[in-house]
């Protein structure tokens, strides 16, 4: 047999799977196994009877062009219902800003394709989501991570962090930000903040890679819209790449998102998509569509904010009655993701061992930080498990703690 590892490239050579998919690997051979770890969301809320009956229209052969390719930039009646979504969360578009993409996670990669170099500086949230660092490693880029406040990045780190870049010759293009529920923190950046970044990265000729799939996720006991308004809504310079998803409401399974660029890099941005896949799928496109033209993904909001809500709460009271002083946390304002703080002198990779074979898992806070730190840290998506799962969840996740504090400890002490 070949060796194989020879053959590889350099940036294979790099490739390391990912900490959330290893917990695939894991849940797949457990029985009765509890997961907070990836960020799916519920199944069960899924339109299932609206996009049958859509998918059975569309497949009558009335439009031939729902199984053909299609233009790179995406389907263009959807590109307009985009233009409408954008002007609703306040940001004005032209079509030529737009392109629909394969998921967010195939506009980030696109993004790093068009953006960086070998060796070009990526400032990132410390911690970030695991999907970007990937992407942006892929191509070669240094990523360095700045801490965040509770209401999102600390403009000081970041601006110290920026000059020491450059003081050290080092080129820094972009900042990657997931202001709205933020994966894995769960943090919603003020707006307050927002503005100001906006202001660093036009002083610092930076460019922002602004990635919203959770905005509309906003828990309305403790946030509104509002507080969700994106930072491209202000962008009168250009400064915004603007990426959200229809992954979190409507389905992921369509891998439908799309992204606002500036049309100088849209350009440049739908030729790299012609290199990855020519064009988001045709048929899925026109679901998601149909799901918009005919009020399914209006309908779908409220009710999802309603519902994962309940879930955030489900986890919260859990975590309350089994885990006060074991773990710190804050109840997150939207989203998916509750992040947790251990304390006890264990590690989270430690605890995953034996929560793993305890009946549970989440994913280890270290996997979303770029400069080592983090293992006192975990990510607990609520998002899928019941409430009744995530009580079973959180208790065997409270005995795992006690049980691995106590197998750290030095024999004698014991
Ligand atoms: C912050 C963030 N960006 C992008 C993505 C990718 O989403 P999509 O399904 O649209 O590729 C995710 C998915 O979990 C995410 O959390």
């Amino acid at each position: 047999m070949p060796n194989y590892d020879a053959f590889l490239s350099t940036a294979a050579a790099n490739l390391r799977e990912s900490a959330i998919r290893k917990m695939g690997t894991l849940l797949a051979g457990a029985r009765d196994m509890v997961s907070f770890a990836p960020g799916y969301p519920a199944a069960e809320m899924f339109a299932w009877a609206e996009f049958a009956e859509i998918s059975h229209e569309l497949l009558a052969g009335a439009d031939a062009n729902a199984l053909q390719y299609g233009p790179t930039r995406g389907y263009k009646p959807l590109v307009e219902v985009l233009q409408g979504v954008m002007a609703e969360r306040g940001v004005k578009t032209s079509p030529d800003q737009f392109l629909v993409t394969t998921g967010s996670q195939q506009g980030i990669d696109l993004v790093a394709r068009v953006l960086f170099d070998h060796g070009d500086v990526v400032l990132v949230e410390l911690p970030s989501y695991v999907g970007a660092i990937t992407a942006f490693r892929g191509v070669g880029a240094s990523l360095v991570g700045v801490p965040q406040d509770t209401d999102g990045i600390d403009l000081e780190a970041l601006d110290r962090t920026l000059l020491c870049e450059r003081a050290d010759g080092r080129r820094v293009k972009a900042l990657y930000v997931v202001p709205n529920f933020q994966n894995p923190t769960g943090l919603l950046m003020s707006l307050e903040k927002r503005r100001r970044l906006l202001e660093w990265a036009e002083r610092r000729d930076v460019l922002l890679i602004e990635d919203d799939p959770y905005r509309d996720l906003y828990f309305p006991d403790v946030s509104a819209e509002a507080d969700t308004r994106p930072i491209a809504a202000d962008d009168a310079a250009g400064r915004v790449i603007y990426l959200s998803s229809f992954s979190k409401t409507l389905a992921p399974g369509f891998r439908v998102a799309w992204m606002v660029a500036p049309p100088a890099l849209a350009v440049k941005l739908e030729i790299a998509k012609q290199a990855e896949d020519l064009c988001t799928g045709a048929l899925d496109q026109r679901i998601v569509y149909e799901a918009c033209r005919r009020g399914v993904l209006a309908r779908q909001l409220p009710r999802l904010r309603a519902f994962y809500q309940a879930k955030r709460d489900a986890m919260s009271a859990s975590l309350a009655r089994h885990a006060p002083g074991v773990l710190t946390w804050t109840p997150p304002r939207g989203g998916f993701f509750l992040w947790a703080r251990l304390n006890r002198a264990i590690t989270a990779q430690a605890l995953l061992e034996h929560a793993s074979t305890r009946g549970v898992i989440f994913v280890t806070g270290d996997a979303f930080y770029v400069d080592g730190e983090g293992a006192d840290t975990l990510r607990l998506s609520f998002s899928a498990p019941t409430s009744d799962r995530i009580e079973v969840g959180v208790e065997r996740l409270v005995a795992a703690i006690t049980e691995t504090t106590e197998l750290s400890r030095p024999a004698a002490a014991r």
